[in-house]
């Protein structure tokens, strides 16, 4: 079946020739079309251009849309691919919030057992269903803001069975094939209570019992360690990332949250597809990764939240780094998954422009889940994964009238979702 979009106000990132990651000036192009048309065939973006030439195209291809939708005023551009989060989780934590506003910082949090442990508890403590339902919930939330395709973690099992559990839950949410799902096992999220003072044995639970386990059943594409003082050092995120090499697991790192250990480096070093967080990052660090593909994800939602620095984008971008946004949707330090207040935020707090903010967080945030060829712009053949607005002045509205929702619909996969 074939429909037509008439009278859009702008198609944005409509590209023919998808260029995948941009660099440098080329983040700021965002190759909009005005008053456009666009035609999609079942799952697939079919065509695009301007309206004065819509009844030429469609004698000359013989196409006869099946049906019609009137955007005019609206805005059409790719569903956010949001690239990092956490948002498989068994409780929310309201409770560490109030203990922030009282003066606790994340990291004293944390030290009395709160924050990741706490949610390992609580995980440890529910049914499949249970998490997979609240998931779903999530996911449907995170929909209706506009986001098309997703990456979770796990990490909040910290045991050979919590680990599997959340992987497992992760898997079926893939099947249920809503939207396009990459999965990331993290089960060097936080030293459990019992390993505190055995860290080997620890790895040695995460590298010989869980590795292997996640590999027979597919459980994950990637391999994360939240590397950071009092988590996971430098070498021991390069220990595991040697071992999740061995079954294909490329790293997608949390990495310079806090301090910044040299972790950088030696990410880029294992050739990680991404580095996530940055708040703190020093000259070393942008210059490990200034020469190499890998993507900086930042987080701004994080920032936010538990009042930490934002990531230097406007550093990194000019140093001709790729830098990807994403959500970082999780219980402790971002409960929230909405994309447009990542954008908002990102222009707000980052500096960076309107265009950059788009293309970092739709083609930049596909590439950071290898997507980069199906979705995260508007070009033929890609999947038909694209946002219609509300009605709107301009781009540029978007992320400056924050705190409001602005999508109208969501297709994913040439459904309308939304
Ligand atoms: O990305 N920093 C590590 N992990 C998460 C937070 C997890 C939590 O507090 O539950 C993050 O910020
Ligand atoms: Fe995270």
């Amino acid at each position: 079946m074939i429909t037509l979009f008439s009278h859009i106000r702008q198609i944005l990132l409509a590209e023919r020739e998808p260029i995948g990651v941009r660099r440098n000036e080329l983040m700021k192009e965002i190759h909009p079309l005005t008053n456009a048309w666009m035609l999609i065939k079942e799952d697939r973006i079919l065509d695009f251009g301007k309206m004065e030439d819509l009844s030429n195209y469609l004698n000359k291809h013989s196409i006869q849309p099946k049906q019609e939708i009137n955007c005019t005023g609206r805005l059409i551009f790719p569903a956010f691919a949001d690239s990092h989060t956490h948002l498989v989780f068994a409780a929310t934590r309201e409770q560490e919030f109030v203990d922030k506003i009282n003066g606790l910082t994340y990291e004293q949090i944390a030290a009395r057992g709160g924050g990741i442990l706490n949610s390992a508890e609580k995980l440890a403590q529910s049914s499949d269903e249970e998490l997979l339902e609240s998931a779903m919930h999530r996911i449907n939330e995170v929909m209706k803001t506009g986001t098309g395709a997703i990456e979770i973690k796990s990490g909040y099992g910290l045991s050979v069975e919590g680990e599997l559990k959340m992987l497992r839950v992760i898997k079926q949410i893939k099947e249920k094939n809503i939207l396009p799902i990459k999965a990331t096992f993290l089960g060097a999220h936080a030293y459990p209570k019992f390993y505190k003072e055995n860290h080997p044995a620890y790895l040695n639970l995460l590298i010989r019992e869980l590795l292997p386990n996640i590999a027979a059943e597919k459980l994950a594409d990637y391999m994360d360690v939240f590397c950071e003082a009092n988590y996971f050092s430098v070498q021991e995120m390069e220990l595991l990332l040697e071992a999740g090499a061995k079954y294909g697991l490329k790293p997608k790192v949390h990495v310079n949250q806090f301090n910044s250990l040299g972790a950088i480096a030696t990410a880029v070093k294992h050739s990680a597809l991404s580095v996530d967080h940055l708040e703190i990052v020093s000259s070393d660090d942008i210059e490990a990764l200034k020469s190499s593909n890998t993507i900086a994800t930042l987080l701004p939602g994080c920032s936010l939240f538990i009042n930490i620095p934002f990531a230097p984008a406007r550093q990194l971008i000019d140093a001709g780094i790729a830098v990807a946004l994403a959500s970082d949707y999780n219980p402790g330090s971002c409960p929230s998954g909405n994309m447009q207040l990542v954008v908002s935020l990102a222009c707000m707090r980052m500096k960076m422009l309107p265009e950059e903010a788009l293309i970092a967080s739709t083609i930049h945030g596909a590439a950071a889940m290898e997507m980069q060829d199906t979705i995260g712009t508007i070009t033929p053949g890609k999947k038909a994964n694209f946002i219609i607005t509300q009605p709107v002045s301009s781009f540029t509205y978007l992320p400056y009238a924050f705190g409001t929702n602005h999508v109208y619909s969501l297709y994913i996969s040439g459904k309308k979702m939304i």
